[in-house]
């Protein structure tokens, strides 16, 4: 027997159906399920009010009737949405705003390392990768660095192996690349050689026991100063902004002479002295100098001909000045809050 209760069920039961059916293909099982002439839900309804007493009939017939309209309007209705593409009505809330989706994106460090070589890249320089482990020879002593200089400090490097000391270290800085390049090749010489390096450093706000260095290198006939100080200034002044001030100081380093440091107008006082430039009106970001003759030699380089000019940059000193960030242990603590605020 059919009744309102039973056409309520049925009635819920076709919406939760409707509401699954993606494709043609569903929509037309659906109407054969209910509609068949033989064997569908709407045939075995008539066929019950037809068996029902004949005072009932007609509201029966009625009810059944009414339900019938119901399905085909709502099949027609889903057939032109899943026509359209459109989701099952009530199944999604169109009007929701869209989640976001977490997708990764590039670390500070990677950011800066790689806006510093595409400058250098379009300056015609090469980018060139070597070893994180390295020997003494190429990290010291082809580079002008005497046994008993301080640089060699167990305090400052880390070697491998037993005994300790025994020649093979994790790199202390890039220049053992300025080797490496230049005993496989002749000059001229254009390169930068991105890469991490490593100190027995303790963590505080500016010390990390690995970080990362851009080392460059140019060499040829008539390299002179001039396109040692054009080439630092230009690339600064890209890096940074094109008023940028920038200042050599005389320095040393045992691979080049003369040596200089360089350093910018400070970015956060922009030069009347604070706690950043340590009241100074400076920020240091460059080591450099031309090289020494001792370094040409070592490579087999004839130092009379040849002149070249090399620089080395701390990645991460790049990164804490241009973001404003105070301490480099945040570079690695990985904390997402953190590095999701680096434009890449
Ligand atoms: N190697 C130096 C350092 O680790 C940086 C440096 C200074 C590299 C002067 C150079 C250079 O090539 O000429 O601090």
């Amino acid at each position: 027997m059919i009744d309102a209760a039973e056409l309520d069920r049925l009635r819920a039961q076709f919406v939760d159906e409707l509401a699954r059916a993606g494709s043609d293909r569903d929509i037309q099982t659906l109407r054969d399920k209910y509609l068949s002439r033989k064997q569908g839900v709407i045939a075995g309804l008539m066929k019950s009010v037809a068996s029902a007493p004949p005072e009932e009939r007609p509201r029966l017939g009625g009810l059944a009737n009414t339900f019938k309209q119901e399905i085909e309007d709502k099949l027609a209705e889903r057939r032109a949405a899943v026509d359209a593409g459109r989701p099952p009505a009530g199944s999604v809330d169109i009007t929701l705003p869209g989640r976001t989706l977490a997708i990764g994106h590039r670390h500070p460090v990677t950011i800066l390392r790689e806006r510093v070589e595409s400058i250098f890249v379009r300056m015609g320089y090469q980018v060139i990768d070597g070893p994180e482990v390295e020997d003494d020879y190429h990290n010291f002593e082809a580079l002008n660095i005497p046994a008993e200089h301080p640089a060699r400090d167990m305090q400052d490097t880390l070697y491998l192996g037993a005994p300790l000391g025994s020649g093979t270290l994790l790199r202390t800085h890039t220049s053992g690349m300025q080797i490496r390049y230049m005993e496989t090749h002749q000059p001229p010489v254009r390169i930068i050689a991105p890469g991490k390096v490593y100190r027995r450093d303790n963590l505080d706000p500016s010390h990390t026991p690995m970080f990362h260095q851009i080392e460059g290198l140019v060499v040829g006939e008539d390299v002179t100063m001039a396109d040692l100080k054009g080439t630092l200034v230009g690339f600064l002044r890209q890096l940074f902004s094109a008023d940028t001030q920038v200042l050599f100081r005389p320095t040393f380093f045992p691979y080049t002479e003369p040596s200089a440091d360089i350093f910018i107008g400070c970015l956060l006082c922009g030069g009347s002295g604070c706690p950043v430039c340590k009241k100074t009106g400076w920020l240091e970001v460059l080591g450099s100098g031309m090289v020494h003759p001792a370094v040409f030699e070592a490579v087999g380089y004839d130092s009379e001909r040849y002149t070249g000019f090399a620089f080395g940059v701390g990645i991460e000193r790049l990164a804490l000045l241009m973001y404003g960030v105070d301490d480099i242990r945040a570079f690695y603590e990985n904390d997402l809050r953190f590095l999701q605020q680096f434009p890449s």
